[in-house]
């Protein structure tokens, strides 16, 4: 497994340059209110720099408050923003890395309750039907946007950062400019394309005039934006050809605007390596380097892509959430310890909240505090449950010094997380199991399978600690008629053979696993119908998995009934209640319920003051998401 190509060096402009993975710009929103970067900002940069990735982006960062993105956002609005710019700067050359700040003005893509101010753009049409319409700016505006830029690329400059990377994609205002799905102005900043290009190439210029032409000017555009009348990539080739002509040292080839769904961050439902086709063809359009972005993970595809000749760098996102050190691992051929992204997009949904979560890493975005030191006493611990909480806590423990055993009543380890990498496109999630599981082993765990731990065995044992991970049940609802009814839980569901589920299913439940178990039946063909209270389906999940599988559904034909309750279950037919009333639903060979879960806490009653210490951590506890259940067994793990 050789990857020469993705660990040649490269120049972008001046900078040098001794890999080609780039981390690309992503929105953690740890900055300050007033824009500067926080401690834990700066932690969570220095540990991407200490790992060695060839350079990295800052988060878009606010050139004006008027095109402040959100509460906090980074920001390079005023010379203020100087001094705490170069401190994560610095870190990050402490780091021996090398960091580009993107700059950014969030033109429609933001709010007035944001901004405190109105938003604007080059046509007053909002983004989605949702959202704010923008004020259309005047020439004079234009004009002051043009020297914002330039001033905050100086400041990026003086703050002693290694370039700067204007944001041209995603729908935010240079974006919409350049977009005929944003840009109806009939003025010289609208109309063809040279005329929407104007004010990219006016940035461009005026930023190139203030920062000089030796230091690095990087463009990002988007090849498509996926939405009817915007960007589409041949487009983009000459409005590429253009920034190069005028000065870009660089382009970062991304793709979407805020109207694009799920596209936007590709879930798992997205085929890796999504976007390459587009910086491919921007390739063939200029000679400067050119750099890919969306869903790749895999540091041996990245090392593809450039030996192919479709891109000459590759932006690895939320890859570097997963793992800061992918890169010093695949350049020593550890590949077997780069923890996997999964591409479950819970880091979009966390950073939107102004926090910080990754299924994978519960230490992404907690890198100051994060402390794991060697246990100064070695306890024997016995850790019941191995599914990823349970897994994850024996990794960490035992990688502490402690003896740790770990037993799993069934005969493979991955608990229910095996169970939700069954429905389609979602078998990337056993690479987080097989991660974890590579793990425990290299880390001296002793493993039991086929063993469900009792109250007798800890009494003769006597672990100095045990760790309830046992998970959740499902809950079977007291519905009359539910046991004539024959219904099953998803799990059960999940675990069958498909030739044991019948032609016509009813699922009862349309949270995410309610939901995606309609996706798995009706991609088998089974005719399916989906009821839930609510009156949206998978509602608790990440706005791009809900988004995808709302669209999914309904092409795969599955008949979804919100708002509607369930009153009684028969062999084969339900009594539900919409606002309509009530009435009876019949002819279904299978009925599935997705009603949610309750912990398993058999264990943990048993052993109340039978052991020195006993805890309880993830869905034991209460249920929720793998990603708390592998955070806080990492928690206790380190404190243990
Ligand atoms: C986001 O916050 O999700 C975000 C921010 C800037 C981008 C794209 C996405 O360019």
């Amino acid at each position: 497994m050789t990857l020469d190509r993705i660990f040649s060096p490269i120049s972008i402009g001046t900078m040098k340059l001794d890999n080609r993975i780039v981390m690309p710009p992503m929105a953690t929103n740890f900055a300050s209110p007033e824009g500067f970067p926080t401690d834990r900002l700066i932690a969570y940069y220095r540990e991407r720099a200490r790992g060695g990735v060839g350079y990295l982006n800052t988060e878009h960062t606010g050139i004006l408050l008027q095109g402040k993105a959100s509460a906090n956002m980074l920001m390079i609005s005023s010379d203020e923003h100087i001094m705490p710019m170069r401190r994560l700067v610095d870190a990050v050359h402490e780091a021996m890395g090398k960091i580009v700040v993107q700059i950014n003005h969030a033109g429609r893509q933001t709010s007035s309750a944001v901004t405190k101010m109105p938003i604007v753009a080059p046509s007053p049409i909002p983004v989605t039907e949702a959202a704010e319409t923008p004020c259309e700016l005047a020439i004079p505006e234009i004009e002051g946007i043009v020297e914002a830029f330039a001033a905050a690329a100086e400041r990026v400059q003086k703050a002693g950062a290694d370039g700067v990377e204007l944001h041209m994609a995603h729908g935010y205002l240079l974006c919409s400019f350049l977009s005929p799905f944003s840009n109806r102005r009939t003025d010289a900043y609208g109309g063809d394309l040279p005329r929407r290009s104007r004010l990219a190439i006016e940035v461009l210029r005026a930023v190139r005039r203030r920062v000089g032409r030796d230091y690095p000017v990087v463009c990002r555009l988007s090849g498509d934006e996926y939405v009817e009348g915007g960007l589409k990539i041949d487009e983009t080739c000459r409005i590429a050809s253009l920034l190069e002509e005028n000065g870009a040292d660089a382009l970062h080839i991304s793709a979407c605007n805020a109207a694009s769904g799920y596209l936007n961050h590709p879930p798992y439902y997205v085929q890796e390596c999504v976007f390459v086709p587009l910086a491919e063809a921007v390739k063939a359009a200029v000679r400067i380097p050119v750099i890919t972005v969306g869903r790749i993970k895999d540091p041996l595809k990245a090392d593809r892509i450039i030996r192919e000749g479709k891109a000459d760098l590759v932006s690895m996102g939320r890859a570097l959430i997963a793992d800061p050190h992918l890169p010093e691992k695949a350049r020593t051929g550890r590949f077997d310890e780069i923890t996997p992204c999964i591409s479950c997009n819970r880091c979009v949904q966390y950073f939107r909240k102004g926090g910080m979560r990754c299924a994978v890493n519960p230490e992404a975005g907690y890198e100051e505090t994060f402390r794991f030191v060697k246990a100064a006493s070695p306890k024997k611990i016995w850790i019941a449950g191995g599914g990823p909480g349970g897994l994850k806590t024996a990794e960490i423990a035992a990688q502490r010094g402690h003896r740790v055993t770990l037993f799993e009543k069934t005969l493979q380890l991955g608990g229910k997380m095996r169970l939700a990498a069954v429905p389609p496109k979602k078998e990337g999630l056993l690479d987080f199991i097989d991660y974890l599981e590579r793990r425990v082993k290299a880390s001296g765990v002793k493993i039991e399978l086929d063993m469900s731990l009792t109250a007798s065995h800890v009494e003769e044992g006597k672990p100095d600690a045990v760790i309830i991970a046992t998970g959740a049940l499902p809950i079977r609802p007291n519905w009359p008629g539910i046991e004539e009814s024959g219904a099953i839980s998803v799990e059960d569901l999940l675990s069958r053979k498909p030739a044991q589920i019948g032609q016509r299913v009813l699922i009862i439940g349309a949270g995410g696993a309610g939901s995606e178990a309609a996706d798995y039946l009706s991609e088998m063909g089974r005719k399916v119908t989906l009821i839930e209270m609510l009156d949206s389906i998978a509602a608790e999940l990440v706005t791009h998995l809900q988004h995808y599988l709302k669209l999914r559904l309904k092409t795969q034909g599955v008949q979804v009934m919100t708002s509607t309750r369930v009153k009684a279950l028969g062999r084969g037919s339900a009594i539900i209640e919409d606002k309509d009333g009530e009435r009876r639903i019949d002819g279904f060979d299978t009925i599935v319920i997705a009603a949610g879960w309750k912990p398993d806490q058999d264990l943990l009653m048993s052993l109340r003051d039978k052991v020195p210490e006993l805890y309880v951590i993830g869905d034991a506890s209460k249920p929720r998401e793998a990603l708390e259940a592998v955070f806080e067994g990492e928690q206790l793990a380190v404190a243990i």
